[in-house]
């Protein structure tokens, strides 16, 4: 009799737990319906509902957010390239996001690289370079402070009325030896940017709370919160850029179209300079769609899908063991491998975005905690960060990297081993355990960020 009994006791306690479980399940599912606002979310409650990994791919094709044929539309707004009759200029640096964002597809990264400026004040404080154009008589004019340079201008014609007389003088952006902070940013990539914008603000600061505990204070990224700019008044913590200086896709192709292209927009009315500026603004015009160009690039960029892992190398056993190698060395500390976004319903951007099915509730890869660090190599630009961002970058994710020869905020590390060695600061333990490794390894753990 004692061994059905306990047999019996044994399939109730079973039973009891599957119903406890699912129970929770049930909870956390109301929980989630609850908890619509990503300010109120639990962040130890996001993934435990088993998520799907996002989808990736090189392949040109919808994650799912839209269907194929929106998305390749939007694409095309993405790929293309403005005149000075839509709006382009006065000064930009090229003519399309794609001209910045292409390799190997449309969204990825480039070779492409920027030019930021400024200085400090005399109370220490960073402030944006002061930029100037010559006029004819070679008087320099000032025409903005601010600590993106642009390199390219369309200055077509004669504006006598601010005292230039072109073609003699032109509108090319200059900077002075005053400037003594100068700095070149690579292009990043924004394919699977979707996902990191589904990321819950908690999620975040959960990271740098963990990170700082388990490393005993000697690791702690950095959260900022930062202006969403379609919605008036919200901030939200930043995750894109490589200051973390914006947290929507919307913003930044609002701030993109204006500062790359010189194409303002109803996020950014006014032009930069007025310069030559002969298209009113602002000059991103509602289509027959109801939409503007800013919307398609945004609405473009959370439709990627996240960076594919090279699939010659994901199983190769020294990629393998590289892998464990990353982990063991302490490089997923920032270059976390895992993050799960929050569920689909969660209402972020300062409630201007809800998180679609296609974006929510999914495991990514992009190892990467979004958070800003002083690995030694910070370029004392400060943008939307304070004071203590300007030592700061941001960890990158490093998915999709193997198609970047130049790394680095800057692009002066030309190999991965390089780049390694270039983290100081609070990344130093974790560089000594990899110049520990032998030879051996150290190629191996590089083999992975091959593969990545
Ligand atoms: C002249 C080159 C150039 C052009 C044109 C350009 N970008 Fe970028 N983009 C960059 C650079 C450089 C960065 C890194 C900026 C930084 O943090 O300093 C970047 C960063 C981004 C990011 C942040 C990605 C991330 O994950 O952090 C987004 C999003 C983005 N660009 C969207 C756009 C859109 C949309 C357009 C078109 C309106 C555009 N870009 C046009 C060079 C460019
Ligand atoms: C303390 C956080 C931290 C740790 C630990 C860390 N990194 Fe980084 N990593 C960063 C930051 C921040 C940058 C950007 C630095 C810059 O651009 O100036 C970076 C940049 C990189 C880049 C360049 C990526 C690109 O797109 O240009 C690579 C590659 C990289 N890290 C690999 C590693 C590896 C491998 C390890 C372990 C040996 C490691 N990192 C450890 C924070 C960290």
């Amino acid at each position: 009799m004692k061994l059905p009994f306990l047999l019996a006791l044994a399939i109730l306690v079973a039973a009891l737990a599957v119903v406890a479980v699912s129970n929770t399940i049930v909870q956390r599912q109301i929980a989630y319906a609850q908890s619509a606002d990503e300010n109120a979310l639990d962040p130890n409650s996001v993934g435990i509902l088993a998520a799907a990994e996002a989808p990736t791919g090189f392949d040109n094709q919808t994650n799912g957010f839209t269907d194929q044929t929106t998305f390749l539309a939007d694409r095309a707004a993405f790929d293309q390239t403005e005149n000075i009759t839509d709006g382009l200029g006065p000064v930009y640096n090229a003519q399309s996001c794609r001209e910045c964002h292409q390799n190997p597809t449309s969204g990825a990264i480039s070779q492409v690289r920027e030019l930021r400026a400024g200085h400090l004040d005399g109370s220490g404080n960073f402030v944006g370079a002061t930029v100037t154009l010559h006029n004819s008589s070679g008087t320099p004019v000032v025409i903005a402070n601010r600590s993106l340079i642009n390199q390219r201008a369309i200055c077509p014609g004669v504006d006598l009325a601010q005292g230039f007389n072109f073609p003699n003088d032109f509108a090319q952006e200059r900077i002075s030896t005053a400037e003594t902070i100068v700095t070149p940013r690579t292009s990043l990539n924004v394919l699977g940017d979707g996902f990191l914008e589904a990321i819950a603000n908690g999620t975040i600061t959960n990271l740098a709370t963990t990170q700082c505990n388990q490393t005993g204070g000697a690791i702690c990224g950095l959260a900022i919160s930062v202006p969403v700019l379609e919605a008036p008044g919200q901030t939200r913590i930043g995750r894109f850029g490589w200051k973390n200086q914006m947290s929507s896709l919307l913003s930044f192709s609002s701030d993109a179209y204006l500062n790359e292209m010189g194409i303002t927009n109803r996020l950014n009315p006014n032009e930069v300079t007025t310069l030559c500026d002969i298209i009113a603004d602002p000059e991103d015009k509602t289509g027959t769609d109801g939409l503007q160009d800013i919307d398609h690039f945004s609405r473009f960029m959370r439709a990627t899908k996240a960076p594919p892992r090279d699939a010659t190398l994901v199983n190769n056993p020294d990629v393998l063991t590289g892998q464990q190698l990353f982990h063991q060395v302490g490089c997923d500390i920032c270059h976390v491998s895992s993050l799960t976004t929050a569920p689909p319903g969660t209402v972020i951007n300062g409630g201007a975005f809800t998180v679609p099915a296609a974006l929510g509730n999914k495991t990514i890869h992009p190892f990467s905690d979004l958070l800003l660090h002083d690995v030694g190599t910070g370029d004392n630009i400060v943008q939307n960060g304070g004071p203590d961002s300007g030592h700061r970058m941001r960890t990158p994710p490093l998915w999709g990297v193997r198609m970047r020869n130049e790394l680095m905020h800057d692009g002066r590390s030309t190999t991965f081993f390089d780049s390694i060695l270039r983290h100081g600061g609070a990344a130093t333990p974790v560089t000594n355990n990899f110049r520990s490794l032998s030879d051996a390894d150290k190629n191996r753990l590089i083999k992975f960020l091959l593969s990545l």
